[in-house]
């Protein structure tokens, strides 16, 4: 029996399946996964330009004007669910206004974006912003999504504690600050004479099965109690929907510029950047660092992470119609090169490390790779080679990929890239 064929009997017996409530059960399912390239079973790579009545298109406007559409239908119904409403109105409000953050460099700004609709309801997303103090005219913006709260990615002690409606707390003291500052890396960001807009992800949607109450799917019906997958909704696309809301307010601060936005993501939010990327056009770079699974890596390969881990283990993240793919990724007739095409002709980059097998690295760089029909419509520089690429590899093209050494994580090694490829595209 090979690897697929076991995963297949396994779920077949565990109809099911629930790590928060059988943990020796997930144990089991992560023994099953495979790491081996030569393991890989045969696959179709389907043509994202083969539209949904069997015929092909040809130019960048037809895709534009109609398969785009369609693709965007398919990873609304198939992954990531409807895009959320609008509320009735939103409100930016200023809470502090620091003209000399990181010593002199930087100006900071605090400011919550308060969603409200016309019963009452309210929901406030805290948002924490720098733009370089020298600048002389409006600085290009990096707009991200982050882990772990806004007090996290900085180096500044006196930013507010946010990411608040997370069940886990542990995040939220003095030891926990700057933890994550790597990621975002806003010191050299500065430098370079960029901006950067970020919020905690758990503002939007706080990242657990039971989140929805809290979530801003709250502003727009009644989730009191809801758990886990859900028919319409994900929590990816309340990330994806929030990573938009910033790009609003971004347009409304005077020294940001709004048509030179980069947005990017590490891992789940590499996935969520992905998405965003494809529905928002006001979006001109997106990086999905680290991404795997449901983000830039091809789902049919079956390597590292599969839908049977991912779909279980965080069942919010995806609609529930996802699981009908477990044990069964051969039934899709797309994959993720289709939502990375979504992007073209902006500038698309996709991110990997050498150790992060789980995220499937080879299988990332195939995703960016096969994007490349879609990009070729517009004349866009793809990559040129179906090959796996050595450790340290860099392209910066209209696709970019580089692939350093290490684990999974967004570090400065990346964001010396991803600083070189904004300086060259703005
Ligand atoms: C888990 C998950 C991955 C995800 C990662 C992350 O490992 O299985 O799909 O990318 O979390 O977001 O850190």
């Amino acid at each position: 029996m090979n690897y697929v064929e076991r995963i297949k009997e396994f779920v077949a017996t565990h109809k099911n399946m629930d790590f928060y409530t059988d943990r020796a059960c997930e144990r089991e399912v992560v023994g099953l996964l495979n790491y081996d390239e030569s393991a890989i079973l045969p696959y179709t790579v389907e043509s994202p330009l083969l539209k949904a009545d069997g015929s092909r298109v040809a130019s960048a406007e037809e895709w534009k004007n109609s398969r785009r559409q369609e693709i965007i239908e398919l990873f609304k119904n198939e992954l990531y669910g409807a895009v959320p409403p609008m509320p009735d109105a939103v409100e930016y409000k200023e809470i502090s206004c620091k003209k000399d953050a990181l010593n002199g460099k930087a100006v900071r700004k605090e400011i919550d974006i308060v969603f409200k609709i016309n019963n009452g309801k309210q929901h406030t997303v805290p948002v924490l912003l720098y733009f370089p103090a020298d600048a002389k005219g409006k600085v290009p913006v990096f707009i991200n999504l982050n882990f772990k709260g806004n007090h996290t990615i900085t180096s500044e002690k006196d930013v507010r504690m946010t990411g608040l409606l997370n069940d886990d707390k542990s995040f939220l003291t003095e030891e926990q600050r700057s933890c994550h500052a790597f990621r975002n890396s806003i010191e050299m960001v500065i430098a370079r004479g960029y901006g950067c807009c970020t919020a905690s992800y758990n503002d939007f949607f706080p990242d657990h099965i039971d989140g929805w109450s809290d979530s801003i799917y709250s502003l727009f019906g009644d989730f009191n109690g809801y758990s886990r997958g859900h028919e319409k909704y994900s929590s990816i696309g309340a990330w994806a929907w929030g990573c938009s809301r910033l790009m609003d307010l971004v347009e409304e601060i005077k020294e940001f510029d709004s048509s030179k936005t980069v947005l990017h993501g590490h891992s789940r939010l590499g996935k969520t950047a992905l998405w965003a990327g494809a529905l928002d056009e006001r979006f001109k770079i997106v990086i999905a660092n680290n991404s795997g699974l449901g983000g830039a890596a091809m789902t049919k390969r079956r390597f590292g992470e599969l839908y049977v881990y991912l779909v279980t283990a965080m069942p919010h993240w995806f609609i529930k119609r996802t699981a009908f793919y477990i044990a069964n990724e051969e039934a899709q007739n797309f994959d993720q090169h289709f939502l990375m095409s979504l992007i073209a002709p902006r500038k698309l980059v996709v991110a990997s490390a050498e150790n992060d097998i789980w995220s499937d690295p080879y299988g990332e760089y195939l995703g960016a790779f096969h994007a490349g029909e879609v990009y070729s419509l517009f004349g866009a520089d793809v990559l040129k080679s179906s090959h796996r690429q050595a450790v340290g590899t860099v392209i910066t093209s209209d696709i970019s990929y580089h692939i350093r050494p290490g684990k999974h994580a967004q570090n400065e090694i990346d964001w010396l890239h991803y600083l070189d490829i904004a300086d060259k595209f703005f």
